[in-house]
């Protein structure tokens, strides 16, 4: 038979990460007919299972969206029917070759394409792939690898990792997940920026006060704090999720939409960054807290926690590129656990508008609280807002800040696909743009290598913040010191 198909191996097929997203998200491309018409997937584990026990394991993490039930039952018959399992150790070159068989005889003589999705630990990911590259690669069609953070812990465990892999895979079969880049609104950070008029020429020094980029959490470890004491929030939110979107928004246009054309630009722009300083950051760690008769744990108490650890579960940052467009402007970043909003957003602070003519008529006494802000609301309810002065209706000539508003979910009434639907999708397809090339994660470990290494040897004591609250003042003080204000603190925020 003619034609080529797809097998999508999830290696550490019974972990969380599988379960909540990437099985859900096979199921959704399936259900949208995204999939190839040849397609089967793979469960990898060390645990002993039926392929019918996968699929029942698979079964309970799948869901159908709310706008679209119909069939949605025979589908996901249909889509556990292409579910397969595969017991192994994970250096275990002979069961890899088990899985090659199996494999095989689901290819039925098409042109075999084979995608590793490394769901495991990073300890193991060279393992996996010099057992599976060398028994199990595809021959005659692409073999690909999705691996997930973290990437080493500091420039050199990640230069070690990008060697390791590098010993048995080419770099075009790596593909570096990074999931915010499958978020939506970071997507549309570029469309927003080079298929307006109105942003684009606004978009530097000469405009711009400030950047934030800001994630929180309303909820802490809860049972992770064996993986996450080992990184803290620097590593876990910041230097990928957060930095990725800074090299998005702060990139110079790009010669195309290629991969290469997109990802040269964000290195270099990482490149102009200077190294994060020890002065620049603020690290804090959620306490315990009782709030209407019930008590939330601190980062301490979780049982996974070693004693005594001193691991950020918060902390903000300022930034800076060296370059001609963003010479002096500040980038904040903050990033939190435990605190009493989930959100991620983008804020721009425009500058103030010299001599302003309405100074007087500006309702707040601060005529710097008076300046447009520009924000992508990245989760939850994506929105893409700008606060504008404008004249209070009336006879009188007041004005105040209002919003310019687009809610996604009034204008555009669709569930929104995950982040890893995207990303997988691209993966199948060899689309890399939204993928991390090895220069840009060396690039990215530079900007904060030294000071993890000074927190680390200092050992800097987080500041203590309650569970739920908005965390460490410290984080005020570092803004003030750029003469900034958290831009989601202000009275004014919708
Ligand atoms: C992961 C982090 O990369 O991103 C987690 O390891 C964090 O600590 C998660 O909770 C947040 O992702 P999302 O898509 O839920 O915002």
């Amino acid at each position: 038979q003619g034609g080529s198909t797809v097998s999508i191996t999830v290696v550490g097929a019974s972990g969380d990460l599988a379960k909540k997203k990437i099985f859900p998200a096979l199921f959704a491309l399936f259900y949208e007919g995204c999939l190839p018409e040849h397609f089967a997937v793979f469960g990898y584990a060390r645990s002993k299972m039926s392929d019918e026990e996968l699929r029942t394991m698979i079964s309970r993490t799948l869901t159908c969206r709310i706008d679209k039930r119909e069939n949605c039952g025979d589908k996901m018959e249909h889509f556990l029917q292409r579910c397969f399992y595969q017991s192994g150790q994970y250096n275990s070159e002979e069961e890899f070759a088990e899985l090659d068989r199996k494999l095989k005889e689901k290819e039925a003589g098409r042109v075999p394409n084979r995608l590793f999705y490394l769901s495991i630990p990073p300890n193991i990911f060279v393992d996996v792939v010099r057992s599976a590259s060398r028994t199990a690669s595809s021959s005659g069609g692409w073999t690909r690898f999705i691996v997930e953070k973290p990437f080493g812990r500091d420039s050199e465990s990640s230069g070690e990792l990008t060697r390791s892999l590098k010993k048995h895979l080419a770099e075009e079969q790596i593909f570096r997940i990074d999931h915010y880049l499958g978020k939506e609104l970071v997507e549309n950070l570029s469309v927003l920026r080079f298929s307006n008029l109105v942003f684009e020429p606004l978009w530097s020094r000469n405009y711009i006060r400030n950047v934030q980029l800001i994630f929180s959490e309303d909820f802490g470890t809860d049972g992770r704090g064996g993986y996450f004491d080992n990184y803290g929030i620097i590593r876990d939110i910041m230097q990928n999720h957060l930095l990725q979107i800074l090299a998005l928004f702060a990139m110079e246009t790009p010669v195309s939409l290629d991969a290469e054309d997109i990802r040269n630009e964000k290195v270099k722009v990482l490149r102009s960054m200077r190294q994060l300083k020890l002065e620049d950051v603020v690290v804090g760690q959620y306490k315990g807290h009782v709030k209407g008769g019930k008590s939330y744990p601190g980062y301490a108490d979780d049982p996974t926690v070693p004693k005594g650890s001193i691991t950020p579960t918060f902390a903000a940052a300022a930034l800076f590129i060296d370059n001609a467009r963003w010479d002096g402007v500040p980038f904040l970043m903050k990033a939190g656990k435990a605190l009493h909003t989930r959100r991620a957003e983008i804020r721009v602070q425009f500058r103030s508008v010299p001599g302003n003519l309405y100074r007087r008529n500006i309702g707040s006494s601060d005529l710097d609280q008076a300046t447009n802000e520009l924000v992508l609301r990245v989760q939850p309810d994506e929105a893409i807002y700008l606060k504008i002065n404008n004249k209070v209706p009336g006879l009188g000539m007041r004005l105040d800040r209002s919003n310019l508003n687009l809610l996604y979910s009034e204008r555009y009434p669709r569930e929104i696909p995950d982040a890893y639907e995207r990303l997988l999708l691209d993966a199948i397809a060899g689309e890399r743009r939204l993928f991390i090339r090895s220069d840009e994660l060396d690039a990215a470990w530079a900007i904060f290598t030294p000071v993890l290494r000074q927190l680390e040897d200092k050992r800097v004591a987080p500041e203590l913040y309650p569970y739920g609250s908005r965390g460490p003042v410290g984080a005020h003080y570092l803004a003030a010191n750029y003469n900034v204000r958290w831009g989601d603190i202000s009275s004014d925020d919708s």
